[in-house]
Order: C-alpha cells, then structure tokens, then sequence
C-alpha cells in the first residue's frame, strides 16, 4: 500500500438512496487504513468555495440506513470551466488532499477526469445514480432501492387499475435510459414498456392495446421512460385516449419519490464493497478509475471509459416481457 496522506470525498449530481452507505465506506476505510479523510460537501461546487471539513468515524454513524447524502449534493455548471476547476485544485492543494472519492453518476465522473488531467490528482469514482446507465458496472448504488420504489408504487396503482377497468401510463426516471423501465415493467408485471433504446415500441403498444382489446383483457399497466421518444406518460395517454376511446386511461408520473428512501440491504452491501475499494485503490496507487460490479465481483474501469461507453440494455429481458406479456 502506498502512502497518501489526505483523501477528499464527496456526492454529486442527483442523489441517490445508498449514497450515505458509500461515504461511510470510504470515510471508514480510509481511517482504517490511517489516512485523514475529508468531506467535501455539495460536490464540485462544495469544492470550488472549499466547503471542506474533516471527519471521523463518528460523522458516519448511523447513516448507513438513510436516504439521500449527508454531504449534500449539487449541479455545478462552473466546474465545466477551466477557472471553476482551478479553484477546486488551489482548495485541494490547502488542505493537503491526495486522492479524491468522486460519487455520482456520468457528469460527476467527467468533472473528475478533467480535473485529474488538468492537475494529476489521483480520483476514484463510485457508481451511483438511480438510472443505472454507467458502462463498467452491472448495478450503480440507488438502482435497486428506486426499483424497489417503482414496484411498490405499481402494486398499488394496479389496485385502482383493475377495479376500475383502466388503462395506466406510468411515467418513470431514468433520464435518457430505459433500465428502470424495463427492469420495473417485469418485477411489476407491466403489460408494456416504452423505452428509448426499442425503436419500434409505439408500434407494438398499438398491437398490444388492439390484441387485449379483442382479448376483452381489463386493466392494463404501461411503463413509460421519461426519456422515450413519445415525449412522457402524458403526451403519450393523451394520443391513446384519442386513438382509442374504448379505453379509460390514466397517468402517474413517479417523480422525485424514486430518489429517496432507505436503502435497499443490496444497495447498502454494494455501497460498503466499493466505498471500501476505491479507498484501497487509491491507497495501490490508481487513479482515474471507477469501481464497479461485475459478475459480483469488485472491478475497475477507466474513468473516461465508463462515460464514453454507452452502456447496453439486456436484450433477454426485453424478449422476457414479449413473452410474458401475451
Ligand atoms: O439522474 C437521476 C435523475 O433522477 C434522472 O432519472 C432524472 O432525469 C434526473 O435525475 C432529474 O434531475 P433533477 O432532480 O435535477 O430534476
């Protein structure tokens, strides 16, 4: 193990639920491994006007159950500027930091790979979004708490679905990926998805809702992607309820509920696995890495790999849901 003195961590970009388990992780970790640990609280911005404080063990007790991040979290348009990074580099360099533990999703990590190619600091990045759409990790922290969320939400919309005989668009996050929808649409049992990666789904909606209309099938629950191109839950319900007045349609939209919560016992293992090995990578001497799952193993991908690579749905789970929705 090599010797780094000070190690720096913060959250940024959305929250997601398992944040708090990582920063334990890695707060933990490197004390363990006698290092100074500091958090950096609301991300890039928290650094670039040195929103900078020490922690101990202590500052991570009883968090590993909670939602959302005790080191707050923000959108930081001016770490996109070469002046914004500098800043950021000078609050580094003032309070000794060596080593940076960058949480968050795909900004966060190119916000990292510019500043460790600008200042050759050292950066490890965790996987953390609900959206699960970083190349380099089969699960990012967050992924399985939302699902979880979404499922239970769903549950109960097919309660009123099915008394009432109605149609439902569900509109989910998931910015510009489908992962939550699919993955949602199966543990929930949804008759269809829409989603941006299937470029052919408004045309297999149709066919489903003209095949369950003759079926006399009742209810009905259709997972939306905020992302798909039919432009939302409600753009899309409106076009059906023209094109099909035999239906009764509605639409929820999931919303911000889908970010918070306790996490999930997975979301909080996972979270603990990588805290703990992106300190221990940090602490080998790697850098411009990011930890993740696969195979449920601990690897690492290059930074700039995990951001540039457009991360693949899995095509079996799609034929999963032609199958099971007949
Ligand atoms: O990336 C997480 C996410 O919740 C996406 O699913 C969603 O599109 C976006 O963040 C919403 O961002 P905000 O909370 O900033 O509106």
């Amino acid at each position: 193990m090599q010797k780094i003195g000070n190690i720096g961590v913060l959250t940024s970009g959305g929250d997601a639920p398992g944040m708090n388990a990582a920063i334990r992780a890695v707060v933990r970790a490197a004390i363990y491994h006698q290092c100074r640990i500091f958090g950096i609280r609301c991300g890039y911005k928290g650094l670039i006007e040195d929103q900078i404080e020490e922690m101990f063990s202590p500052s991570v007790s009883n968090v590993i159950q909670t939602g959302g991040t005790l080191l707050k979290s923000a959108r930081c348009p001016e770490f996109r500027q070469k002046e914004g990074r500098h800043k950021a580099w000078e609050n580094l360099k003032k309070h000794g930091i060596e080593g940076l533990v960058a949480i968050g999703g795909d900004g966060t990590f190119r916000g990292a790979q510019e500043l460790s190619q600008e200042y050759g600091m050292p950066v490890i990045g965790i996987p953390a979004t609900i959206d699960n759409d970083i190349s380099g990790t089969e699960y990012t922290i967050g992924y399985d708490t939302a699902l979880n969320t979404i499922v239970e939400a769903v549950d109960k919309i097919r309660d009123t679905a099915s008394a009432h005989n109605r149609l439902f668009f569900i509109e989910v996050m998931g910015r510009d990926a489908g992962f939550l929808t699919l993955r949602g649409g199966i543990a929930s049992g949804a008759e269809a998805v829409m989603i941006p990666e299937l470029q052919n789904d408004e045309e297999k909606l149709r066919n489903f809702l003209e095949s369950s209309y003759k079926k006399a099938k009742t209810s009905s629950i259709v997972l939306v992607a905020e992302g798909d191109e039919v432009g939302g839950a409600l753009r899309l319900a409106e076009k059906v309820q023209k094109e099909y007045p035999e239906y009764d349609v509605r639409v929820t939209i999931l919303g911000h509920i889908q970010r918070g919560g306790s996490p999930s016992a997975f979301d909080r293992v996972s979270a603990s696995r990588m805290g703990v090995s992106a300190v221990e990578a940090l602490l080998r001497g790697e850098k411009n890495v990011m930890v993740g799952l696969i195979n449920g193993q601990i690897a690492l991908t290059p930074l700039l790999k995990s951001v540039k690579e457009k991360k693949q749905l899995n095509r079996q789970l799609l034929e999963l849901l032609d199958i099971l929705s007949i």
